[in-house]
């Protein structure tokens, strides 16, 4: 499934922009968040030394800008370090939005592509960020391949295994690289999980992992691909590969069971949309057996008011349990604790995980931030921890095995779907 064990020889402060890379060195970059504050706009560049803002080196084009386009047009903006050059979408509501929005925060001119030719072979961009529809991945990606550029694919891979098989085929002999949008690895509270399991080894061998989300339902998007399984790859694909990404970094091991139970309860019971009935599932209840003995499940409800998403690891030798909250009604901030429990004083402690309120505000509480983070990284040829479309096509597997589960209600033995997906050579 892919080494993991390079996760512990990596550092994750570095590929969070500590010391190493510069990034919040004050040497380097000073006083980052007065930059933009609205008393000191009359500073010309020659007058600033602590406000200095950073000088982009890197162009990047966005294909695809609707919401997640649009965050990735700001947090590129909020870092600094790449400058959206361009900009492409089907839809012209979505670039005039898009358009609208950057003009807010920013004052550099944007090109407007006319076609996905063009906008992933301007000269002038060095990368693509490609945040359009699931069932839109695979076509776009293709296009965007021949252009040899270092490509941001948004998650899932694709809405088929065999789609996502293909892009991880391409993407070994690509002569560039292709990040996966799987970036709540860089969450605060799973950064701090991580470096706890991996780095400081305090819980010992990890048995178990349990992770749920309680959230509202999916939000409108353009054309509503995320009300149908055909569109989005289904929901346990589309939303909650982004977790199963998390178990299989966590779990170091390969996935030999999964069983699934779930349905559509409450949400879009009544939804239509050129006629066609929504069928996603609203919850979903996953337990996977991993080869190495570790057990995890992942519970989802999409039919609550807030969002909260909780993960409990346990080892032998201690637990760690980290809960985030964010309120739907934006009156809160969004909080997350991680409780590390020994069985010692020494060691055991809660602490609140959390990014400066910028970064947090910015997208996904400052996972974006740091996916651009790795991503410029990785375009300076630096080494980082960011999701590779082999581990992107390990998080459907399990995502498709539990939606297959759902459906049969049966256990799915990992090996025999493999098998029956063309997939055997990714178990060898
Ligand atoms: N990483 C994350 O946490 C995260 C969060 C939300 C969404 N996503 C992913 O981002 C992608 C986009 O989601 P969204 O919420 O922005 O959806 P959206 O519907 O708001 O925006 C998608 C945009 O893509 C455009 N589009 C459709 N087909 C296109 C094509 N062939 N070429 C160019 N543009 C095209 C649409 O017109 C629309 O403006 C999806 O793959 C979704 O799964 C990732």
């Amino acid at each position: 499934m892919g080494d993991f064990s390079n996760l512990v020889m990596l550092r994750l402060d570095r590929a969070l922009g500590g010391p190493s890379n510069g990034y919040l060195s004050m040497s380097a970059s000073r006083l980052r968040f007065y930059e933009r504050s609205p008393g000191h706009q009359h500073l010309s560049d020659s007058d600033r030394y602590l406000l200095k803002r950073p000088m982009p080196s890197k162009r990047v084009v966005i294909i695809g800008t609707g919401t997640v386009g649009q965050e990735h047009m700001y947090v590129a903006h909020l870092l600094g370090k790449m400058v959206v050059h361009g900009i492409y979408d089907t839809e012209p509501d979505s670039m005039d939005a898009a358009e609208r929005r950057y003009r807010s925060f920013s004052e550099q001119t944007l090109v407007r592509y006319k076609s996905l030719e063009e906008a992933c072979n301007d000269p002038e961009a060095d990368a693509l960020i490609i945040c359009t529809p699931n069932h839109t991945h695979f076509e776009v990606l293709n296009i965007a391949m021949e252009s040899g550029k270092p490509i941001l694919l948004e998650k899932p891979l694709a809405t088929t295994l065999s789609d996502a098989a293909a892009i991880v085929e391409a993407s070994e002999t690509y002569s560039s690289f292709i990040q996966v949008g799987l970036q709540y690895r860089y969450k605060a509270q799973y950064v701090e999980a991580l470096h706890e399991v991996k780095m400081r080894l305090s819980l010992g061998d990890i048995k178990t992992i349990s992770m749920s989300e309680y959230r509202p339902p999916f939000l409108d998007k353009v054309k509503q691909w995320n009300k149908f399984n055909e569109q989005s790859g289904g929901t346990l694909v589309e939303k909650c590969c982004h977790y199963f990404d998390l178990i299989n970094i966590i779990s170091e091991s390969t996935p030999v069971r999964v069983y699934a139970s779930g349905g559509q309860s409450v949400n879009f019971l009544d939804f239509k949309h050129k006629g066609l009935a929504a069928d996603i599932d609203d919850h979903a209840f996953v337990i996977v057996d991993y080869k190495n003995g570790l057990r995890a499940n992942f519970s989802l409800n999409m039919f609550c008011h807030d969002f909260t998403e909780e993960m409990v690891i346990v080892g032998d030798k201690g637990s760690l349990r980290s809960i985030e909250r964010v309120s739907a009604d934006n009156d809160d901030s969004p909080e997350a604790i991680v409780a590390i429990e020994l069985g010692d004083p020494i060691g055991s402690r809660r602490i609140e995980a959390s990014y400066p309120c910028e970064i947090r505000n910015s997208g996904h509480q400052g996972a974006t931030f740091f996916e651009h983070v790795a991503f410029f990284d990785q375009l300076t040829g630096k080494q980082v921890q960011s999701a590779t479309p082999l581990q992107g096509l390990w998080a459907m597997i399990v995502a498709a095995a539990a939606q297959n589960s759902i459906l049969t209600r049966q256990v799915v033995d990992i090996s025999s779907f493999m098998s029956d997906n063309n997939l055997s050579k990714y178990l060898e």
